[in-house]
């Protein structure tokens, strides 16, 4: 399972690379909108840090501005993905654009017959919201269950389901279960995947015993 980072602060990207655990990075534009910084600093600065894909969103909705605003997007760094939200018109545009070569990740998915069209139009990625579903008392992951029973049965589909709107550590447990083949979490539930209680306590008694030793290794 690949792991992206789904924010818009560059320092959180820079602080994270050195695990090796970030395959690229997500944004929208309320994320962007919260760092007050420019689209094109911020998607330039992360696409140095990461070879991974980075989304950058479009915010013209109908397809030929989602196309020239896509292009223009793709050329701040080769490894920019272009989000495309999941509409009519984006579908237009995803089938254009992908058709040319460029990497599409469509967002805002809430059906399993969404994604099924966003695969036929030729996404690179689904980005089906979980935590929005579970906000309106829905069951997010069973859409996550939906699409990778859909895709499985039809291989020739390629796109990558990627799951999004992800909020606790328990998302992730459930996406990778069930087999989402990415996940976008925020920084501080990738750094809550690491936290157990044991290992804290455990890590404690070895160092104290270890100290009580008066050994040193090398
Ligand atoms: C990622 O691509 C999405 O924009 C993001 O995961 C949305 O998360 P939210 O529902 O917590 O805003």
């Amino acid at each position: 399972m690949k792991f992206f980072l789904d924010t818009a602060i560059v320092d959180e990207v820079a602080k994270m690379v050195d695990t090796g655990l970030v395959d690229g990075v997500t944004t929208n534009p309320s994320l962007i909108a919260k760092t007050g910084a420019k689209l094109e600093d911020t998607i330039a600065a992360m696409c140095k840090l990461t070879n991974g894909p980075v989304s950058a969103e479009v915010t013209a909705t109908d397809s030929q501005g989602m196309i020239e605003q896509g292009i223009s997007l793709r050329k701040i760094a080769d490894n920019v993905c272009i989000k495309i939200p999941l509409t009519m018109e984006g579908l237009r545009a995803t089938h254009k654009l992908s058709a040319s070569g460029h990497p599409v990740n469509m967002t805002l998915c809430f059906s399993a017959n969404q994604a099924l069209l966003a695969a036929k139009a030729g996404a690179r990625f689904i980005s089906p919201f979980i935590g929005r579903l579970d906000d309106l008392g829905a069951n997010g992951m069973d859409l996550i269950s939906d699409i990778r029973l859909m895709y499985d049965n039809y291989p020739a589909l390629k796109t990558e389901i990627l799951a999004a709107s992800i909020r606790s550590v328990g998302h992730m447990r459930e996406a990778a279960l069930i087999g989402a083949d990415i996940a976008t979490l925020p920084t501080k539930v990738m750094m809550d995947m690491v936290k157990h209680p044991l290992t804290s306590s455990g890590l404690d008694a070895f160092l104290a015993d270890w100290e009580a030793t008066g050994q040193n290794i090398l």
